[in-house]
């Protein structure tokens, strides 16, 4: 039996965008998904989710996609889910060259689902590494990276950048542009995350994208623009990176973040929530602040050193939690076994 966890993330710059080959920054936080797994005797693989900020499940299948148990948990959560899990059982197999491996999978996370923090990555990436370390073959973090994301790929319908497996994968700051993908020097930023309780369709917030970007020259200069805001931010991170975290380089970096949100609100992304929460986390000091991930629901991710940003997400009505997230350096790693 082996355990390994992975991070979620935040966008620093750039989601979105990124589908479409532009440049962007997600950064590794110390929130994690932990994945047990156990081969077994047979072909079947039985998965259990207890812990994953929403009603737990468990189910047992012959890893047929035909092949579903009844379940007592909201059915598109645990289609969700298992798409996920199908694709990360898949590629394990692929890895091991054994398409008959049957495994005993335990999934626990502390990142919300859903909300822009890189969940599914997060418990993908886990799962590959902790189920092919069960079997004894000791996958590298970049080729852990790559399966997981031709599973998200695969279970998002083509709709996925690399950015949050590899992210979650390699951990720390990292730099993904089309298969371009590296991590990079940054200081230990101020993130504090507010959390709305409620998710978006990663799936259909991206397709909207696409469509209004096939109908309107405003959202492919949009997209572009974000772009060019991506790479002036990495440009900023690296100076803060060898020459310190000044004020006045955090402030710059935050108000690259509220041009992004401003941005990604233009593309449609946003919601009222996440409006909400962006300016209170303003209107409270954090030098910028911007939704994070995929939006239409979840988190917002502001830059603020002093408590004051977390305490005014706290008493925003929008806001169901506010936490500070520090930057996680290590990305997935064996736990025991
Ligand atoms: C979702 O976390 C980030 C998006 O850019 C999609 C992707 O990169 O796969 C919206």
């Amino acid at each position: 039996m082996t355990t390994c966890s992975a991070p979620g993330k935040v966008y620093l710059f750039g989601e979105h965008a990124v589908v479409y080959g532009e440049p962007a920054v997600p950064c590794a936080v110390e929130r994690r998904a932990r994945v047990t797994a156990e081969p077994r005797d047979d072909d079947r693989v039985r998965v259990s989710a207890d812990d994953l900020s929403l009603n737990g499940f468990t189910v047992t299948w012959g890893g047929g996609v035909d092949d579903r148990p009844d379940v007592d948990a909201p059915p598109a959560l645990v289609e969700a889910a298992m798409r996920y899990v199908d694709e990360a059982v898949a590629q394990t197999r692929d890895a091991l060259d054994d398409p008959e491996q049957g495994f005993e999978i335990t999934v626990e996370s502390d990142i919300p689902l859903g909300a822009g923090l890189g969940s599914s990555a997060a418990v993908v990436v886990a799962a590959i590494k902790a189920a092919t370390a069960a079997v004894g073959v000791d996958l590298s973090a970049e080729a852990v990276a790559e399966r997981a994301f031709r599973a998200e790929y695969a279970a998002q319908d083509g709709q996925a950048s690399r950015a949050d497996t590899f992210c979650s994968a390699v951990g720390g700051a990292v730099h993904v542009e089309g298969d371009d993908t590296r991590r990079v020097d940054a200081p230990r930023l101020p993130f504090v995350v507010g959390y709305d309780g409620g998710a978006g369709d990663t799936g259909e917030l991206v397709a909207g994208v696409r469509d209004l970007r096939e109908q309107h020259g405003f959202a492919a200069d949009t997209v572009g623009a974000i772009g060019d805001l991506t790479r002036s931010g990495e440009a900023l991170l690296d100076d803060a990176a060898s020459d310190g975290l000044t004020d006045e380089r955090l402030a710059a970096l935050g108000e690259l973040l509220d041009v992004d949100h401003g941005l990604l609100s233009a593309l449609g992304v946003s919601a009222r929530s996440l409006d909400e929460m962006v300016w209170a986390a303003r209107e409270a000091g954090a030098t910028g602040a911007k939704l994070t991930g995929a939006g239409g629901g979840g988190c917002v991710v502001a830059l603020d050193r002093t408590d004051a940003t977390e305490t005014a997400l706290e008493l925003t009505p929008a806001c169901e939690r506010a936490f500070r997230a520090e930057l996680a350096t290590e990305g997935v790693r064996i736990e025991s076994g």
